[in-house]
Parts: C-alpha cells; sequence; structure tokens
C-alpha cells in the first residue's frame, strides 16, 4: 500500500490514500471523507485543492517553470508554432510534417462563420467592449452548429473543437471592425493562422494588407504564451460549465466570461493603462508606496500570480519580444523604460520580495499589442482567441475521463438556520 494520510476526527482514525502524479505535488485522495466523517473541506479560491486528473500543462510555481505536454514554454515560444502547439495540447504530442498541413488546412477551412452570425454584430452597440461581444457571439454559435453537438462522440468534439479554435479569430477580428465601423474582413485561407487574424482585424477591401513577418512572428509567439495554463480560472469555469454536459460553444463561452475579469486575463489592459498611467519613471515610487498600502486597493497589474511565485516564464520571453517588435517596427514607446523601471524597483523592494511578487505574463503583452495597433480593449480578447486551444483540449480530456463527475462544491453554511416564516403585516 502507498503512503496515506491520516486523520484523527471525532474520535476516529481514518487513512486517506496520497496519490502520485508524474511530477509535482502529491495529492490526498479525500473522495470518501464526507462518507467517512460526515465532514466537507474547506478550501475557498481552491488553493490547496486539485479538482481533477489532467496531462496536458504542468506548472512548477516555485521555480517558474511551465510545460505543454512536457515541453517547456520557452522552447516551444522559441521553436514552435502557434498551429502546431494546438495540436499538440489537443493531441499529446508534437505533430509529423503531414500531420501539421493537415491540421492546419483543417482549421484554415473552418474559419468562415455562418453569414447570419454576422448580422448578430449588429444588435452590438458601437462601443461594446470586444470581449461584451465574444461572449454574446461565441455562445451564439450554439445556435448555428448543431451537427457536432454530441459531446459523447468523439468525432463531434474534434469538428467543435475546430470550428472553435478556427473561427475565434474572424469572431474577434469581427468585433474590432465592428468598432471601428469598418467592413468586416473575409478570412484568407493562403494566409498563416495569425497572418490570417492580422489581415482580417486590420486589412480593408480597398487596398492589400502587407505584415511584417517580425510581427507575424510576434503574434504568433504571443499566442502561443497564452494557449493553456493549467486549471486556471476560465479553464476551470469551462470544465465546470462542460461537466453538466453543456454545449460545448456555451463553456467556452462561460470561460471567455471569467477571462475577462482584471484578475484574470483583463490583467493586460489593465496593465497597460496603469504603466500610461504612471507615465514617466520619476512616478513609480509613489505607485509602489500605493501599491504596499493596504488601505489603497490599488494592484501592481501584471505583477503576482497564484502560482507562480518565481518569475512567470512567460513574463521573461514578453520582454524579449517587445524589443523584438520595437526593432522590427523601428517605433519606441516611453511606457516601455516605465515598464523596466518598474520591475527593477519592484524586485529590489522587499515587500514584493518577501510576497514573491512577479510580473505575470500580462506585464509586457500589453506593450507588444499597442506598438503593433491594437487598442486596449482588444487585448483580452486576444488572449481569449489564444486560450481557446487550451479550453477546449481541458473540456476534451474532462469529458473522456471516467472519474468526470457533474462539478458540485460544497459550502460551509453561516446563514439563518431554519425559521418560521411571518406574514408581512406581522414582521
Ligand atoms: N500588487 C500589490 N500587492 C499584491 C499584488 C499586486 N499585484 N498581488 C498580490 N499582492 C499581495 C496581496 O495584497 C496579498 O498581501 P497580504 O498577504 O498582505 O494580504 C498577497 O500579495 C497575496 O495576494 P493574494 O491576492 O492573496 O494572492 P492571490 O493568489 O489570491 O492573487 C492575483 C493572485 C489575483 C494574480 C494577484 O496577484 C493580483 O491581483 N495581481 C494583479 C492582477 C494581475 O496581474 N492578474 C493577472 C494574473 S495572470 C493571468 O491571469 C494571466
Amino acid at each position: 500500500m502507498g503512503e496515506q494520510a491520516k486523520l484523527s476526527v471525532g474520535g476516529k482514525d481514518i487513512a486517506y490514500p496520497v496519490l502520485s502524479g508524474s511530477i509535482g505535488p502529491d495529492v490526498v485522495d479525500i473522495r470518501k471523507l464526507y462518507g467517512d466523517t460526515g465532514l466537507f473541506t474547506y478550501d475557498p479560491g481552491f488553493t490547496s485543492t486539485a479538482a481533477c486528473e489532467s496531462a496536458i500543462t504542468f506548472i512548477d510555481g516555485e521555480e517558474g517553470v511551465l510545460l505543454h505536454r512536457g515541453y517547456p514554454i520557452g522552447q516551444l515560444a522559441e521553436h514552435s508554432s502557434f498551429m502546431e502547439t494546438c495540436y499538440l495540447l489537443l493531441n499529446g504530442e508534437l505533430p509529423g510534417k503531414d500531420e501539421l498541413t493537415s491540421f492546419t488546412t483543417t482549421i484554415s477551412r473552418h474559419t468562415m462563420v455562418h453569414e447570419q452570425l454576422r448580422q448578430l454584430y449588429q444588435g452590438f452597440r458601437r462601443d461594446a467592449h470586444p470581449m461584451a461581444i465574444m461572449c454574446g457571439v461565441v455562445g451564439a454559435l450554439s445556435a448555428f452548429y448543431h451537427d457536432s453537438t454530441d459531446i459523447a462522440d468523439p468525432e463531434h468534439r474534434k469538428i467543435s473543437s475546430h470550428r472553435l479554435i478556427a473561427k475565434m479569430p474572424t469572431i474577434a477580428a469581427m468585433a474590432y471592425k465592428y468598432s471601428v465601423g469598418q467592413p468586416f474582413m473575409h478570412p484568407d485561407n493562403s494566409l498563416s493562422y495569425t497572418g490570417n487574424f492580422m489581415q482580417m482585424t486590420f486589412g480593408v477591401p480597398a487596398e492589400k494588407y502587407e505584415l511584417h513577418p517580425a510581427v507575424e512572428k510576434a503574434m504568433d509567439r504571443i499566442f502561443i504564451l497564452h494557449a493553456d495554463h493549467e486549471q486556471n480560472a476560465s479553464t476551470s469555469t469551462v470544465r465546470l460549465a462542460g461537466s453538466s454536459g453543456a454545449n460545448p460553444f456555451a463553456c467556452i463561452a462561460a470561460g471567455i466570461a471569467c477571462l475577462w475579469g482584471p484578475a484574470h486575463g483583463g490583467a493586460n489592459e489593465a496593465a497597460l493603462n496603469m504603466l500610461r498611467e504612471i507615465g514617466t519613471v520619476d512616478r513609480i515610487p509613489h505607485y509602489i508606496e500605493r501599491a504596499k498600502d493596504k488601505n489603497d486597493p490599488f494592484r501592481l497589474m501584471g505583477f503576482g500570480h497564484r502560482v507562480y511565485k518565481n518569475y512567470d516564464p512567460r513574463a521573461a520571453v514578453m520582454q524579449k519580444t517587445v524589443r523584438e517588435v520595437f526593432d522590427a517596427l523601428k517605433v519606441k514607446d516611453p511606457v516601455f523604460d516605465v515598464a523596466l523601471e518598474l520591475e527593477h524597483m519592484a524586485l529590489n523592494d522587499p515587500y514584493f520580495i518577501d510576497k514573491k511578487l512577479f510580473p505575470n505574463v500580462d506585464f509586457y503583452s500589453g506593450i507588444i499589442l499597442s506598438a503593433i495597433g491594437f487598442p486596449t480593449t482588444m487585448f483580452t480578447a486576444l488572449f481569449a482567441l489564444a486560450r481557446t486551444v487550451g479550453w477546449v483540449a481541458q473540456w476534451n480530456e474532462m469529458i473522456s475521463d471516467p472519474y468526470q463527475k457533474i462539478g458540485r462544491p460544497r459550502q460551509l453554511y453561516t446563514g439563518a438556520p431554519e425559521r418560521d416564516y411571518v406574514p408581512v403585516a406581522k414582521r
């Protein structure tokens, strides 16, 4: 018998099995706890809870390690492409040459959206946030693709996954076009996944769109860096929504809603807004003091992470990519100097050292996206586009898991005990 964790409660000693994964912390299997003791565990925010078994992504937050199917994120960002990383996340192995070509072709053949879906956009205000549009339009996909929603059929799940990955750039680009009052651009299958998204976003029918290869590469890399991140809030949302057997497009819409929050994907927008507000290096100390002040709700956006207690490996690649994009476009942005100095000052400040607060993926990404020409409101939509593959890979894994059950947490009830109803005239 393997290792066991012993619990003494109510005069009883009970042992629970300790399960080991391939790497990472072991877990105490407490599935029988309630039946044995009548007790629940209490862990708001899931800080000590493994909600599922997964073979997709591994994070060692203490060491700053992120692996997709075992491959370090730095290697994927350097040598892989977003399409290849998508294949890896979905299938578990890197594709051979023919497999990659076939996968890329399949995705490109699903990039168009139903013509009627285009009309849906007209119902939104022009100043709607792109994430509001994404929530609505992606949810609406469930009303269009009825031929692939038998989630018990692996082939149906595959088609839905491909559709989601393929249509997300089209939907995000259309959200942008709608906000600036330009015509929607059709996908062009002669372009790469990322090149196509850029063409649909920044191209216009009146002239040929030219994309700098360094910008295309940088965007592709940004997509790789956001592709998956284990059981984060939005992924857990997708899993929870999917655990009831809900429609896959609706589940991804739920993930988009969760990602929007400033503590999660919304932080890239908030981080750039914060850096612009700081404006100049001499104003940084004031903002650092505010971030440290318990009576001030201000936090350094793009700093800190639930899992990373070390430098987020994605932030390191992002910082390098800022320089590449600036060189390629021959631009500079003083906000980058503010970011570098802010990072330097925070990493030498005992508050941030003691709490192990480091830049996360969102700290530098906004600077790149802004240099490329995206408005801040599009940042989180780009994150959603890239994270879709992670969401569908995790959703697929959950549906095929024989131990999968509907997600149903319990609670520590602190409300009124049972009491009798009093008619309004007597209250
Ligand atoms: N600035 C200042 N102080 C911070 C920051 C920050 N960015 N982040 C955490 N802290 C402090 C907290 O005040 C808290 O201090 P205390 O122990 O004295 O109360 C301590 O560090 C721990 O913070 P928690 O909020 O308890 O940590 P948690 O794991 O719940 O939160 C989170 C992680 C939400 C990412 C947090 O660090 C944060 O709000 N960061 C800013 C937003 C951000 O960048 N989010 C993006 C995350 S990455 C992503 O989703 C892609």
